[in-house]
């Protein structure tokens, strides 16, 4: 049901800053600025998965809000789903507790979806794909 890592995202203040050592590492980092969202990415590929560094784009981004409460750091684990419907059923009726009711449509179009940090100790992004 899970077919591997998606992303690891990390927030930070700054993005060159928190992508300094990926360069350093040899890794090219694209960049995308999400507004719906609040933040500007810098996007490092690695094998299938991706390492997404997060800047607030203002002080009402939740990143900022996170950035404030807990400092720069691991903000959440992406993994991949086959089917994301039924791997959301599938935890509520475990008793997990779920931020999305419905799948939503994140980058690239893929559907996903996000399970509260109550339930899985890290804030965890499904990805169907
Ligand atoms: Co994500």
């Amino acid at each position: 049901m899970i077919r591997g890592i998606d992303h690891v995202a990390i927030a930070v203040k700054n993005i060159e800053d928190g992508c300094k050592i990926w360069k350093d590492l040899g890794f090219e980092v694209e960049y995308e600025v999400i507004e719906e969202q609040g933040v500007k990415v810098g996007i490092i590929h690695i094998g299938d998965s991706r390492i997404e560094i997060l800047e607030p784009l203002s002080e009402e981004s939740p990143i900022s809000k996170f950035l404030e409460k807990r400092g720069e750091g691991l903000h959440h684990l992406a993994v991949k789903v086959e089917n994301i419907e039924a791997t959301m059923k599938d935890l509520e009726e475990k008793g997990y507790r779920l931020i999305d009711k419905e799948p939503r449509i994140g980058a690239g179009g893929k559907k996903i979806a996000f399970v509260h940090p109550k339930s899985a100790k890290i804030l965890l992004e499904l990805v169907e794909g």
